[in-house]
This record gives structure tokens, sequence and C-alpha cells, in this order.
């Protein structure tokens, strides 16, 4: 969720809007695959028109060519074989029928040893800065090394994105610069920012009940005032250094961490994404003020420059370029100095999936989550060193980061940031986005969360929606994108550091009442009344390969569902069908998610259940419902009941 933006005022799949430009998704498939091969087996032009693109551009090889499916038929041979989530939007969460939702831990609640119990009404920053944070966002699992059985005992790495003022203290409205943030006190400031970070948690699993180890070595907390280590090759750029930081490698904290990712090496990688929220002040006469401008920043939602003097880039005009990085953290190493990492480039990062490349260097893929902005590639010069964890511990140091442009054949080129003319080494990893409009990359409909799956060596792309878009292309077929897509990248050659690869779009989101045509077609034929979604933010791949959406943004008024997990199928006949797991309550967003080694266990994280209300009269109680406690964000753990896999 990007707190400044308003609602969406309309979550579905806008029927309107292949533009003139843009041929449809029928053309696209016909002039990919032939005419006449995509109506093999087919009934006619109208069957193809209500099968979906999805279908259509399904495995080409598999039999009947690329037509799609009955339904039926399309749904029997899906990977997903559990009975789907039929659930009505409440106060309440829903997985799947047999599947068991677990809360493992909420805002709060202990993470140090000496962490005092949650009061409610009366929190103290003292208190917050030793409990569990805040819109818990990304959640990793690391395996115990040396663990008897690597799924049932680990370390849980968990992103505080963000706080809901409206939501955290009594009888006060959500605050934002209109309002002069006259609401809030100096303390619930403090609060806010001690909310922030994230969290490491020990947990173990017992049967099939997971919980918290109580006065774990691991136990961490980081917040927004942690002392963090700038590193790599714009460390010490005079455009970093500070009154507080005259030498440009020090900050303190880290801000609306939303997704990330986990290393080879069992590192946590944490992505700062809106920061521009936290500036308050003037930039007139700001000698960086246009490149502070194409990070919106100061966007001033937050009232922590009235208090903190580094939020008002008016008194500190470098704070905000000391934010907007990767963040490596050691979770194994509690004392150790978090490192931000500005080799991968400063953006309003969603995540950093990553993977060891069949040449051994570690590949990192990430989003640049605003309206028009683009994917990124970071690929490291050294090889992982799989025998000794140390020698990773610079690695992300040193490398290349590339920018995507996606071209309408259906081919795409990583063009290397340093090749953008004007711009010094540390210019593009700075003002990454000034380099990457030079470079001509593609604006993208928000994407959000990059994943690859290293056993197909495919990569898919979250783009959540693009309410500006009034221009479209093949990668972003839609104008005034309401619903989102999600697209799938092949890398030529299945090498993850290629210049060039190949992309499809997957699905194109949305309600599909009204919507199937040849020219706005949705998920594929088997996609039921419950099964279709609206803007996928996250995802995970699991270890049989399969992919799973999570969601931002399905209004309950418009879509009749709250966000939640859905499981897509990539592969075959049925390619494009989704299938419902788990609806968070009312108000949530559905972040996470985060599968054990064995898949038997699904970590998801429900953020800010009950935005939209207060926390005087909040829309739900969850997860302490009837308690008279206000709305907590907290992880769950899905498991699918008696044991097994999740999604069987
Ligand atoms: Fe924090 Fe782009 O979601
Ligand atoms: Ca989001
Ligand atoms: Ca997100």
């Amino acid at each position: 969720m990007i707190r400044k933006a308003p609602p969406p005022s309309q979550t579905v799949g806008d029927a309107s809007a292949i533009s003139a430009r843009a041929p449809s998704f029928a053309e696209l498939v016909e002039a990919r695959y032939g005419r006449r091969e995509i109506l093999k087996g087919m009934a006619g032009a109208a069957a193809f028109a209500a099968a979906g693109p999805a279908a259509a551009l399904a495995d080409s090889s598999a039999a009947g060519g690329a037509a799609p499916l009955p339904a039926a038929a399309a749904d029997e041979l899906t990977r997903f074989p559990f009975t789907e989530l039929v659930a009505a939007p409440d106060d309440d969460h829903h997985v799947a029928p047999g599947h068991t939702a677990q809360v493992l831990i909420r805002w709060g609640e202990p993470v140090l040893e000496d962490a005092p119990g949650f009061a409610p009404g009366a929190q103290t920053a003292a208190a917050q800065a030793r409990q569990f944070g805040y819109n818990n966002d990304f959640v990793g699992y690391i395996p115990m090394p040396g663990a008897a059985d690597p799924s049932a005992h680990g370390l849980l790495v968990v992103n505080h994105e963000y706080t809901n003022e409206e939501l955290m203290f009594p009888g006060v409205a959500r605050q934002d610069r209109k309002h002069g943030f006259q609401g809030l006190t100096a303390e619930q400031v403090a609060i806010e920012m001690a909310a922030h970070g994230g969290s490491v948690i020990e947990i173990r699993r017992e049967g099939e009940t997971w919980t918290v180890v109580p006065g774990s070595r691991f136990a961490r907390r980081i917040t927004a005032d942690t002392p963090i280590e700038i590193t790599g090759p714009a460390a010490g750029d005079a455009r970093l250094r500070t009154a507080d930081d005259t030498t440009g490698r020090l900050v303190r904290g880290m801000v609306n961490n939303c997704s990330g990712g986990v290393t080879p090496w069992g590192t946590w990688l944490s992505c700062e994404e809106n920061f521009d929220v936290y500036f308050m002040g003037s930039t007139e006469g700001h000698p960086d003020a246009a490149a502070l401008a194409l990070y919106t920043v100061p966007a001033g939602d937050y009232a922590w420059g009235r208090f903190v003097d580094r939020f008002d880039v008016s008194k500190a005009p470098n704070e905000p370029n000391r934010f907007g990085w990767v963040v490596e953290i050691d979770p194994f190493h509690p004392a150790s100095t978090p490192k931000k990492r500005t080799a991968l480039g400063r953006l309003k990062h969603e995540a950093a999936a990553n993977l060891t490349n069949t040449d051994g260097r570690l590949v990192v893929y990430m989003g640049d989550d605003e309206a028009n902005q683009h994917v990124y590639r970071f690929v490291s010069t050294a090889k992982v060193d799989t025998a000794d964890r140390a020698a990773n511990a610079n690695l992300l140091d040193d490398g290349a980061l590339s920018v995507a442009i996606f071209r309408d054949d259906g081919t795409g080129t990583w063009v290397p940031l340093t090749s953008a003319e004007g711009f010094s080494a540390t210019d593009v990893l700075i003002n990454t986005r000034a380099a990457a409009t030079a470079l001509k990359a593609t604006p993208m409909d928000r994407p959000e969360d990059v994943e690859a799956d290293p056993r197909s060596g495919k990569v898919y792309v979250m783009l959540t929606n693009n309410k500006e878009r009034t221009e479209t292309d093949r990668a972003n077929p839609r104008k005034h994108n309401t619903g989102g897509h999600i697209i799938e990248i092949t890398p030529a050659g299945g090498d993850h550091a290629a210049d060039s690869f190949a992309w499809d779009l997957l699905v194109l989101c949305g309600k599909p009442e009204g919507t199937r045509s040849a020219t706005n077609p949705i998920f594929a034929p088997g996609t039921g009344d419950a099964s279709w979604f609206a803007n996928p933010d996250n995802c995970a791949v699991d270890h049989l390969g399969r992919l799973w959406v999570a969601t931002d943004g399905n209004t309950p008024s418009l879509t009749q569902r709250t966000d939640g997990i859905w499981a897509l199928e990539t592969q075959g006949p049925a390619r494009g069908t989704a299938k419902h797991l788990y609806a968070v309550p009312m108000g949530a967003e559905m972040c996470g998610p985060f599968f054990t080694p064995d898949d038997t266990s699904f970590f998801v994280a429900v953020q800010h259940p009950g935005e939209g209300s207060t926390f005087d009269a909040p829309s739900t109680r969850w997860p302490d419902r009837g308690s008279g406690l206000p709305p907590r964000p907290a992880v769950v753990v899905i498991t699918r009941t008696g044991g097994g896999r999740v999604g069987t």
C-alpha cells in the first residue's frame, strides 16, 4: 500500500482500454502463433474470445497446441488440487478447506526477552522498540543451521513497513499535511518510529503448531533509529553527508521496508519503499531539488519532521538521499550493523528476490513501485561462495545494475545503468530513476514483487495497477489499469545474467464481469467466481515451482472479496487458472508470503487490518476479535490440516 495514495476509486479490471495504438491480446497471440494454430480444436473465434489469452498463450507444445480446454478439463489438470476458499468479506480471516491458519505473532507482542506486554492506548516508545512492530510486510524464513528438521526450526525475519496512527492510538484521526499533523505528540511519533523497521524472531514447530521461542539469543528489533552503515560505490558521496554524519556512511534507521528477500547465505534483504512520505519541509533552493522531486520528496505524510529535524528536508537537505536502499541484515548476529547496499540503486524498492545464477553469481530482481517506474536487475561481480558464508559478506557491494526494456515483439533487454550518458557511476546509484529515464526504460504499471523460479528459469513480475496510464504498449496493455497484471520473463539461454530475454503476459487481473472480450480477456477458463483476483503485489514460488500471489487493493464493495492469497497455474493447458487459498479480514492487505523448504508451512502477513476505520471504531478487531482490543497486524502460518504440502 502506498500510504499517500487515496483508496482505489475502482479496483476492478477495466473493460476500457486497449488503446487504438496497442494491439489486442488476440492480435498479439495471432502474431505469435498464427491464427490457424490458435483456433485449432476450438469452436471458433468466439470461443477464443471467451477463453482468454492466458490459455491461448499456454505452452504451445502441449497437446492441442495453444487451444484452451473447457473449464472443467482445465481445472482437473491444475497442479493445485485443493478445494478453494469461497468467503464473503467480513472481520475475520479465512483459509481454504483442509488448511489451518494460525496467528503466530501480532503487533505489540514481545520480541526481546525484557519487552513489556502490549498496552493498547498506553503504548510507549521504549516498549514498542522491544515489541513486534506495526504493519508486517515481507516475511522470510531461514532454517536454523543444524536443525533436525529445517522446516520446523528457524528464524523469521519480518519487515514493519509503515504505521497507521488512526488505528494505533485512541482519539487520533489520520494525520496528513493538510491537517498539519497537530493531532500527534512527540511520544506518539517516537512510538511510530519504533514500530517501523523489522523484527527477527526464532520460531519452532511442534506437531502442527508453531511458536515463538522466548528469550532467543537471535531476537532483534530494528527501528527508524537503529544505526545502519551505508556501503558500496555511493557510500561517502557528498550527497549522502549530513550534519549528523559528515562521512556519508552511517545513517539512523530504515523506513517503509516493504518486501525483501533472503540470500543464499542466509541474510535478510529489506527494501525501503516509500521513503518520501516521512519528509516534510521545502526543497526550494535545494541543489538536488529536481532529483528529489523524481522521488516525490518531500511528500510530507508523517508528523516526524515536527519533532525530529532530520525528517525536515529544510533542515537536513541530504537526509532523503540516505533512504530508498536495499538493506542487508545478518539475522544470526543480532549485534551486527545492517548495511544499506548502494550498488543496488536508490528506488522505491519493493523487493529483492534473488537466486544464484548458473555461473555462480547472485542475481537480484527488483521493482520500483510507483506508476510508470521500472523493473531492475543486479548481477554480482563475484560468485556466491557456498562453502564460506563470510566470503559473501560484501558480495552486494560490487555488481552491475540494469533496467528492463520490454519490446512489443515479446523480447526485452537489460540495459546497464552505467551506459546512461552524463551520469557518473555514483549518479546512477543515487539518482537511479533519472538514469533509467535517460535510457528509455519501459514505464511499467507499478512493479511490485519480482520472483524467479530457479527450476524453470522463469521470472514473474507483479504489476499491481496504474491508474495514470494513458498510453499503452504490449507489456502494459490497459489504459487506467485498475486491476494490474503479471508478466513472465524467460532469460535467454536460461542465463539470468544474459542481456536479453523473452516475455509473455501471464494474466490480466481484475473483475471479469463484462470484460471477457477478445480485447480484454482476464484469466484462463477454470478460474471461477471465487478464483479471480485484482492487484497482484507480492508472490512466492514454492519448491514444486508453483506460483502464489498476494494481493493489495481488492475492495469488498467493488470486488466482493478482500485481499488474500491465490494460487496461479503457470504451466500447461491450465496456465492462467487461479484458485483462492486465504482471505484477510476487512481493511487488510496481504503481504509475506514465504514457504518453509518442505512447503508444509506458508507464512503470510496480514497488514493494516481495519484500515479505513479508527482505533475507537474499528471495522475489525482481528485477530483478538471480541476482546475490545484494536486490530493488530499479524503474521499467520498456513498449514495443511493433518500435515502435508500446502495447496494439495
Ligand atoms: Fe509496499 Fe509496493 O507495496
Ligand atoms: Ca502494495
Ligand atoms: Ca507490496
